[in-house]
């Protein structure tokens, strides 16, 4: 059962809904590729928990210690609004704005966005107890359906946050394409939030990618489980392994699933059939490390001033606010 403050995007857009489309499209090309939403079963966003919480995974923590140390200044400099986060899972670190709100403003409203349904009801479920003055009204969709969502509703002054370097998933051209959406979705004086992992060593990104429990190499073999509940696939788990390795020409961890044997795969429901090599391999994810200056850049040629940014002392992590 659905409650009250969840809405299913999937079934206002289905125009928009081409569930499937994209994971034929990516694995009857060449060199193999899948979309990174479908990491985020409730599986996946539990494993992506996990990976929060690794001591080789830096980016969560130091993006949550910077947004901690700065919420006040943020809400501060933004003032009150309506809050809309994309790709929002647990909402964890969204808590300290939260936290900064509550004490300039005695209501407010928080709208998270998610593509995994169980995650996003216990968190709103979670935070609409902590938050009891906030109109919280969680969305579960994609981006672009929220993205349509957000364009037909237009109150007061808003917030659009992306944290997490989720950007890091878009290519050059769909990162750009994503970033004109945002500002053509928001309104004259409105806010974005944007959190980006900053280009560093490639040790340490390696390890960040390939922790020594595991569990990002089960968060990477879960999208295999993912695909075969979701379109009646047989995926053997058992024959793919796990291997992050970072580009340095992109500046880019790329994600792969290397196919152990020769085998076949079918996906019922979107009557696909698929032929792995020995040796084969499927891009699963990219995720790429930014430069703040150059983003803030792009972000101008968007028309999304940079207002200020903020980072750690080692320069890993940036977050930059900008204003439409
Ligand atoms: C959620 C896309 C930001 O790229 O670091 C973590 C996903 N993949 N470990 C990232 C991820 C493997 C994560 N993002």
């Amino acid at each position: 059962m659905l409650i009250k403050t969840l809405t299913v995007l999937d079934e206002q857009y289905q125009a928009l809904n081409n569930d499937g489309e994209d994971v034929i499209q990516g694995l009857t090309q060449t060199h193999k590729t899948l979309p990174p939403k479908y990491f985020y079963d409730d599986r996946g966003s539990e494993l992506f928990e996990q990976i929060c919480e690794l001591p080789e995974y830096y980016p969560t923590r130091t993006e949550a210690n910077i947004l901690s140390q700065y919420a006040d200044e943020i809400a501060s400099i933004i003032g009150n609004c309506e809050l809309v986060e994309l790709g929002s899972g647990s909402s964890t670190k969204t808590r300290s704005l939260l936290d900064a709100y509550q004490k300039i403003a005695d209501s407010g409203r928080y709208l998270p966005i998610d593509v995994s349904g169980g995650i996003l009801k216990t968190s709103v479920i979670q935070l609409q107890q902590k938050y009891p003055n906030f109109f919280i009204q969680g969305l579960l969709g994609t981006y672009e359906q929220a993205l349509v969502y957000l364009k037909s509703t237009h109150p007061s002054p808003r917030l659009v946050f992306f944290l997490g370097s989720s950007l890091g998933n878009f290519n050059p051209q769909e990162c750009e394409h994503f970033l004109h959406q945002i500002a053509e979705t928001l309104n004259p004086g409105d806010y974005f939030l944007l959190g980006i992992d900053l280009q560093k060593p490639k040790e340490i990104l390696e390890a960040a990618y390939n922790d020594s429990q595991g569990v990002t190499a089960a968060f990477n073999l879960n999208m295999l489980a993912h695909l075969n509940w979701r379109f009646q696939g047989n995926f053997d788990l058992s024959l793919f392994t796990h291997q992050a390795i970072y580009n340095q020409v992109e500046h880019q961890i790329e994600m792969y699933l290397h196919s152990q044997t020769n085998h076949l795969v079918s996906l019922d429901i979107l009557n696909l059939q698929v032929s792995f090599q020995a040796g084969e391999s499927i891009l699963t994810e990219i995720s790429r490390k930014f430069d703040l200056e150059n983003m803030q850049q792009q972000l101008a040629a968007q028309g999304l001033k940079p207002v200020k940014n903020w980072t750690d002392s080692q320069q890993w992590f940036g977050l930059i606010l900008c204003q439409a």
